[in-house]
C-alpha cells in the first residue's frame, strides 16, 4: 500500500523502502502462525479503533507483527527499543510501503531515542507493546498525564517483566500488562535458539573470528545463556559458564560445561558474552586480569552488563578497529575489545532473533493485545502470564505449520491421568 495521508516519522532515509519491503516479505515466508493470526484479524478486526504504541526492535520481524497489528483494526505508532537495533530499510518500509507512524533510526543518540519514544506516546496509546519496559517507565514517570487512556499492555523480554513485577509490586503499575515472555512458547524457543544462533552470528559479523578452539565465557545461565553456550560450543568453542544460582550452576556442569567464577574466567576468556540482566558483570577487578585481545559483547538488554565507563577509564585511547568493534588500549599496554557498545549484540551487528522463532513470539503478542482488549475490564493493575490456551494455541498452530503431527491421548489414557488410585 502507498499512503495517501502524510504519515508521523522519523526515518533514515526513505530511500530504502524498496529493499526494506522485500526483507520484510522474505521474514513474513517463515511467519506462518503469524500469517494466520493476520487472516483472523482481517476478518475479526480485534483492534478495531484501537491505539497502540509499540517500542520493539524496528526489524523485518517485528514490522510483519506491525502489519497484522494494523490490519487488525490498530493504528500503531513504533519507535525503536534500543538506540542501536533500527534496521533502517525496515523503519523507512513500514512507513512508505505500510502507512504505520514509525521513529527510529539506527545509531540514534540517546536523546533521539528518548525523544521518538515521546512521539510514539503522542498517539496517546490506549495499549503498550514493549521490549524492556522504557515505554512503561515513561508513561509513569514523565507522561503520566496520559496513563488514563490506557487499557492494558504487553512486554516482549525478560528485563522488562522484571521491572514491571517491581512496580506492581510497589502498587504504582498503572494498567494491566501480559508478560508474553512467560509464555512457553516465546521463552523457551526465542531467548534459547534464537539468542543462541543470533548473538554468535552477531558477534562473528563484527568480528570475522574463528570460534573454534577459543575459550568463549558466557556469564548467565538462564535461557539465553544456554541457547549461547549450546552454539557456541557447537561451533568447536571450549565454553565457560559463570553464574550467580547454584541450580543453574549445576544444570550447566551437567550439560558438560565448565563452571568457575568470573574472576577466575577473566584471564582465560577469549570472547565473553553477557546474557544476564544484571549490571557490572564484568568491572573493574576483572578489565585487570583480561588477556591482552579479549572480546567482550553483551546479548542481554541493557547496555549495562559490561561497566564500559570504567574500562573507559582505564583507556589510554580508544578507537574503532571494524564497524562495531571498540578497541581500548589499556594503560598496561593490553588491547581490549568491546562490540556493539556493549548492546545487544545479535540486533547491533546483526539481523536479531531469526523470523521462524520470532513467529511464535510474535503470535503471542498478536493474541495478548487481542486477549488485552477482550478482558481489560476484568483485570487488575497487575503483570499477568499469557493465558495458557494461547501459548498451546500458538504451539499447535506451529507444529501445523511444520506438517507435524504428534499423538493424542486415548480416553483410557485421559483417565489413568486423571485418576489418583490406578497405580500399576
Ligand atoms: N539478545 C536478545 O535478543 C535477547 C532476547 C531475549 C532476552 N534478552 C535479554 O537477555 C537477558 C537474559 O534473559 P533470560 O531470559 O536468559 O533471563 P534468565 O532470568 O532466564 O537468565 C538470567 C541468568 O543470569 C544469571 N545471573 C544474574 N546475575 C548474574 C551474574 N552477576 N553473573 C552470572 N550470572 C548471573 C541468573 O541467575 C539467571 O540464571 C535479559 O536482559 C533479557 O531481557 C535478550
Amino acid at each position: 500500500m502507498n499512503a495517501t495521508a502524510p504519515i508521523a516519522c522519523d526515518v533514515k532515509d526513505m530511500a530504502l523502502a524498496e529493499s526494506g519491503k522485500r526483507r520484510i516479505e522474505w521474514a513474513a515466508q517463515s511467519m506462518p502462525v503469524l500469517a494466520t493470526i493476520r487472516k483472523q484479524f482481517i476478518k475479526t478486526q480485534p483492534l478495531a479503533g484501537m491505539r497502540v504504541a509499540a517500542c520493539l526492535h524496528v526489524t523485518t520481524e517485528t514490522a510483519n507483527l506491525m502489519i497484522t497489528l494494523r490490519d487488525g483494526g490498530a493504528s500503531i505508532a513504533l519507535c525503536a527499543s534500543n538506540p542501536l537495533s533500527t534496521q533502517d530499510d525496515v523503519a523507512a518500509a513500514l512507513v512508505r510501503e505500510y502507512g504505520i507512524a514509525t521513529f527510529a533510526i539506527k545509531g540514534e543518540s540517546n536523546d533521539v531515542y528518548y525523544s521518538h519514544l515521546n512521539s510514539a506516546l503522542d498517539s496517546a496509546p490506549q495499549i503498550t507493546m514493549d521490549d524492556g519496559a522504557d515505554v512503561v517507565t515513561l508513561l509513569h514517570t514523565k507522561r503520566k498525564d496520559l496513563l488514563p487512556k490506557v487499557i492494558g499492555g504487553t512486554e516482549e523480554t525478560t528485563t522488562g517483566v522484571i521491572r514491571l513485577r517491581a512496580m506492581a509490586k510497589e502498587g504504582i503499575l498503572g494498567y494491566p500488562i501480559v508478560a508474553v515472555n512467560d509464555a512457553l512458547t516465546k521463552h523457551l524457543f526465542d531467548n534459547r535458539y534464537g539468542t543462541g544462533q543470533s548473538t554468535l552470528d552477531g558477534i562473528i559479523r563484527a568480528t570475522n573470528v574463528l570460534l573454534a578452539g577459543l575459550n568463549v565465557v558466557v556469564a548467565g545461565y538462564g535461557w539465553c545463556g544456554r541457547g549461547v553456550a549450546m552454539r557456541a560450543r557447537g561451533m568447536g568453542a571450549n565454553v565457560i559458564v559463570t553464574e550467580i544460582d547454584p541450580t543453574k550452576a549445576i544444570e550447566a556442569i551437567m550439560d558438560g560445561f565448565r563452571v568457575m567464577t568470573m574472576h577466575e574466567a577473566a584471564p582465560i576468556g577469549d570472547v565473553f558474552v553477557t546474557v544476564t540482566g544484571n549490571k557490572n558483570v564484568i568491572a573493574r577487578d576483572h578489565f585487570e586480569k583480561l588477556k591482552s585481545g579479549a572480546i567482550l559483547s553483551n546479548s542481554g538488554h541493557f547496555n549495562c552488563e559490561i561497566d564500559l565507563e570504567t574500562l573507559g577509564s582505564m583507556a589510554s585511547s580508544r578507537r574503532e578497529a571494524r564497524p562495531f568493534v571498540e578497541e581500548f588500549a589499556i594503560r598496561d599496554g593490553r588491547k581490549v575489545y568491546v562490540l556493539g557498545e556493549g548492546r545487544l549484540i545479535n540486533l547491533a551487528a546483526a539481523e536479531g532473533h531469526p523470523a521462524s522463532v520470532m513467529d511464535m513470539s510474535f503470535a503471542n503478542q498478536a493474541l495478548s493485545a487481542e486477549f488485552m482488549v477482550k478482558n481489560h475490564a476484568t483485570l487488575e493493575k497487575k503483570v499477568y502470564s499469557v493465558p495458557e490456551e494461547l501459548d498451546k494455541q500458538v504451539a499447535k498452530m506451529k507444529l501445523e505449520s511444520m506438517g507435524v503431527q504428534i499423538d493424542r491421548l486415548t480416553p483410557e489414557q485421559e483417565e489413568y491421568l486423571a485418576s489418583w488410585s490406578e497405580g500399576t
